[in-house]
């Protein structure tokens, strides 16, 4: 049985008294179906509030980047093991906005994810097309290409410490969300590629999030879809009651 997740990624949101509130929010509210739940904040408050949700079972926290070196002269920069050996067991790698923003390639990404595992971090690794790549039609070339070198070189054992966020770039932050047909499709599509790189009952077992502009109107239609097991949530993730209402909507 596939896990169903539902991952929150605060972004560059919250001060720190903010984030404790929040979290304390989340908390509050009755969300015991089982779902994993994963908050991504800044690198900052993690310890916080890994600290806050420590006694919760099926709670956890993951950073939302990570450095492509191990250690070393980086200013300014964060290893896994870093992230790791503060109690964190997940991290979000190839996220759009540090593909476009940051320049990150998908080589750049491999490396990041194969550092992740290799200091057991459990990896959430998104990707997905551009709006012109959709109007083109060539959204699948692009996620084929994203998955086939961002996944590059992982051994079969550690696809269980991965998890696959599709977010189609044109759906995040912008109120536009994919229809649960266009998710079902993509998500299909992802998990044929994890069987030909990896085998079939690696692909049955792999966890598939959906990202981009989900929200607690619109997730139990995408999380009916066969392929979507869970969503990656931003906006939605910043206000505690539409983040349960999503956790909930399984
Ligand atoms: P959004 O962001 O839910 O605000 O669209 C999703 C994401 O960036 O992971």
């Amino acid at each position: 049985m596939r896990k169903k997740i539902v991952a929150g990624n605060w972004k560059m949101n919250g001060l720190k008294t903010e984030s404790e509130s929040l979290i304390n929010e989340i908390i509050s509210h009755k969300t015991d179906n089982g779902v994993i739940k994963i908050i991504c904040p800044p690198y900052i408050y993690l310890e916080q509030i890994k600290h806050q949700t420590k006694h919760l079972t099926n709670f956890f926290i993951g950073a939302q980047n990570c450095s492509h070196q191990a250690k070393g002269a980086f200013t300014g920069e964060i290893s896994a093991a870093m992230i790791h050996s503060i109690g964190c067991e997940y991290v979000i790698i190839g996220h759009s906005e540090r593909r476009t923003l940051f320049n990150e390639s998908n080589q750049l990404i491999a490396q990041k994810i194969n550092l992740a595992l290799t200091e057991n971090l459990n990896v959430i690794f998104c990707y997905g097309e551009t709006l012109a790549e959709r109007e083109k039609n060539t959204e699948k070339i692009t996620v084929e290409t994203q998955i086939r070198e961002g996944l590059q070189n992982i051994e079969p054992a550690k696809y269980k410490n991965i998890i696959l966020a599709y977010e189609p770039v044109w759906a995040i932050g912008t109120g536009l969300t994919a229809t649960p047909h266009q998710a079902q499709e993509m998500h299909q599509f992802s998990r044929s590629i994890i069987s030909k790189i990896a085998d079939e009952s690696i692909a049955q077992e792999t966890s598939i999030l959906y990202g981009g502009s989900c929200n607690a109107a619109n997730a139990k239609e995408l999380f009916m879809c066969p392929d979507v097991d869970g969503g990656l949530i931003g906006g939605a993730s910043l206000k505690s009651l539409d983040f349960c209402t999503i956790i909930n909507s399984f």
